[in-house]
């Protein structure tokens, strides 16, 4: 295992009802990397994604997070350590406000009776205010501070997406899991939210592992590539090398194809 992993998984297993979804699959990502794991349709990578975020419990296996066991914690407290994800059907709460789906990420929620108590109400008012000052900058970031006001279900399906990451972002996460974050995202859009990614890399050292079938995006934009296929780890590498690495080749053939022709 690299000595600066931020995540570590060895022989993961989950079973759905006679499916073996994941299948032995170990791998790690570096700190500080954006990372791509792509596989055909079906190889178990949205089921990683849930087992890494507590969404699914391994049969088998252990997951380390910055050290840590994580393997079977509540999501919750996996978000509260640092590894927060986005879903790849978006999950934004459609009748409330844009900037209250950001207030409802912040570390401790406006409007809840147990800040004031612990922290009294002037310094739970100066949380409330550092946390939507927070939720601004974010806003501002991904283009929707003109949106803040409004309903999130009014918002199209790319900005929706772009809330659900900046909603991902509040609590600082040293680790982020975006599950295919340009699906559905008109082209500018999603040259937006990748370039937002890089910024935030750079600022903050925010280590991101994202999902993505466009294989010109993984190539040009991920230091490092995962590649699944039926529920196992088949190639890890620098872009170039997985791409040249006949197992992929393999894995692809017979099932949708990488969408390019490099
Ligand atoms: N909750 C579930 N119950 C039963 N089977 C499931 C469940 N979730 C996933 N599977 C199965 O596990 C396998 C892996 O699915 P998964 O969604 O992890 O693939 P994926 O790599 O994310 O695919 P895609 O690229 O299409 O999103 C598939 O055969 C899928 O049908
Ligand atoms: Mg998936």
């Amino acid at each position: 295992m690299s000595a600066d992993a931020i995540l570590e998984v060895a022989d993961a297993v989950k079973d759905f009802d006679g499916l073996r979804a994941v299948d032995g699959a170990s791998f790690h990502v570096e700190r500080g990397s954006i990372t791509a794991l792509i596989g055909p349709n079906g190889a178990g990578k949205t089921t990683m994604f849930d087992l890494l975020s507590g969404f699914a419990r391994l049969n088998t296996g252990t997951i380390r997070f910055a050290g840590r066991s994580i393997g079977g914690m509540a999501p919750h407290r996996i978000a509260r350590l640092g590894l927060v994800r986005t879903f790849q059907l978006t999950r934004v709460l459609a009748g409330m406000s844009v900037m209250d789906n950001m207030l409802l990420a912040a570390p401790s929620q406006p409007g809840e009776h147990l800040p004031s108590l612990i922290l009294g109400p002037r310094r739970a008012r100066a949380a409330e205010a550092r946390s939507r000052a927070d939720a601004q900058a974010l806003l501002e970031t991904f283009g929707l501070r003109d949106k803040a006001r409004d309903y999130a279900g009014a918002l199209s399906g790319g900005q929706r997406k772009l809330l659900e990451i900046a909603r991902a972002l509040m609590t600082q996460p040293s680790l982020v899991l975006l599950d295919e974050p340009m699906a559905g995202v008109n082209p500018t859009l999603g040259r937006a939210i990748l370039d937002h990614i890089a910024a935030l890399r750079e600022q903050r050292g925010t280590t991101f592992l994202f999902v993505e079938h466009d294989m010109d995006v993984v190539m040009s934009r991920a230091d490092r590539v995962i590649v699944m296929a039926q529920g196992r780890v088949i190639s890890a590498g620098t872009p170039a090398q997985v791409r040249a690495d006949p197992a992929v080749v393999e894995a692809y053939l017979g099932s949708a194809s990488p969408e390019t022709t490099a």
